[in-house]
């Protein structure tokens, strides 16, 4: 009677790669998750292959950030640096994604960069995202993710790219991303705290819609995303839901780090099995309608399936 399955080629899976450390960092807020040193992320990479994984999404974590988050797009930044060590290692069979954002990056933790009033400037950033964009196609990535959710990004990346010689360079637009509580664990993978005690919630969606969200979706389909994703995922089904009809193209969903965390307490405190409901909620979010599922029980989940 089954009529959704999971197979490890519908997971991606998010990892973390620190600069300047020379152990891995475990995660306190994310239990199995780790900041990765360049030469661990290659192992567990290597591992997620061997698995059946067919993509990975990463998130670089720099050792300094300024107002503008120039790491981001240094040719040595550490995503960079860890995108061709992949590209290396796995050629053509690991689809590499890289998160295209300042928030990791920045001394202010904003997703932009800021105007002399402390606002959020969205057309100042997009510049960014392009430099961004094209220091991580050059690095060998074969999808870029704008996730911090400016007016405009897909257009500007597509442009910038294209420009650059990257046109084979996909987009993955985390179109309706919506301004949650659920990110608190991530805030702490990637050592940021959002300058006095702001919020994303001038450019993250508000969660009480879903009009909002299907509007940004046709627009960043309309800038020429190839992608585009819902996030969170579980507490948002039935946004992916009603995204499904729009979307002629694959749609995503993340599962996000509360949505992950929460789950990881529960089992420890042995109130919840946790393959047992890491299975359903992912099963859910593709029964939802959802292709792809970025989790962070990708890995697990993939080796329960082999
Ligand atoms: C922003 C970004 C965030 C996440 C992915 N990209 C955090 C935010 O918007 O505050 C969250 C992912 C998660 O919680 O697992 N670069």
């Amino acid at each position: 009677m089954a009529e959704h399955r999971l197979h490890p080629n519908d997971l991606i899976a998010p990892l973390f790669v620190r600069e300047g450390i020379d152990e891995p960092q475990p995660i306190a807020s994310m239990p199995g998750q780790f900041q990765h040193t360049l030469g661990s992320l290659r192992v567990e990479v290597a591992e997620l292959h061997a698995c059946g994984i067919g993509a990975v999404m990463l998130f670089g974590v720099p050792q300094q950030k300024d107002s503008i988050g120039s790491q981001a797009w240094n040719p040595e930044g550490i995503v960079q640096l860890a995108l061709a060590d992949l590209r290396n290692d796995l050629g053509d069979e690991m689809v590499l994604m890289a998160d295209l954002c300042m928030d990791e990056y920045t001394d202010h933790g904003h997703c932009g960069v800021i105007d002399g009033h402390g606002n959020v400037d969205n057309d100042a950033t997009l510049e960014v995202y392009a430099r961004i964009a094209v220091a991580q196609a050059c690095a060998g990535a074969d999808i870029v993710a704008p996730s911090g959710m400016m007016d405009g990004q897909v257009a500007a990346i597509r442009e910038a790219l294209d420009g650059s010689g990257f046109n084979q360079t996909a987009i993955l637009a985390y179109a309706a991303k919506y301004a949650t509580a659920l990110y608190g664990p991530f805030r702490d993978a990637v050592d940021v705290t959002i300058a006095s005690g702001g919020d994303r919630r001038t450019y993250q969606q508000d969660v009480s819609g879903t009009r909002e969200a299907l509007a940004e979706i046709r627009l960043d389909l309309a800038e020429g995303a190839d992608m585009v994703m819902v996030k969170p995922a579980l507490s948002f089904l039935d946004v992916i839901t009603a995204a499904r009809p729009l979307c002629d193209v694959p749609l995503a969903a993340y599962h996000v780090s509360g949505e992950y965390s929460m789950v990881c307490a529960a089992a420890e405190r042995g109130w919840l099995d946790l393959d047992a409901v890491a299975h359903e909620h992912v099963l859910a979010v593709r029964r939802a309608g959802a292709d792809l599922v970025l989790t962070y029980f990708a890995r697990r989940l993939a080796e329960a399936m082999q």
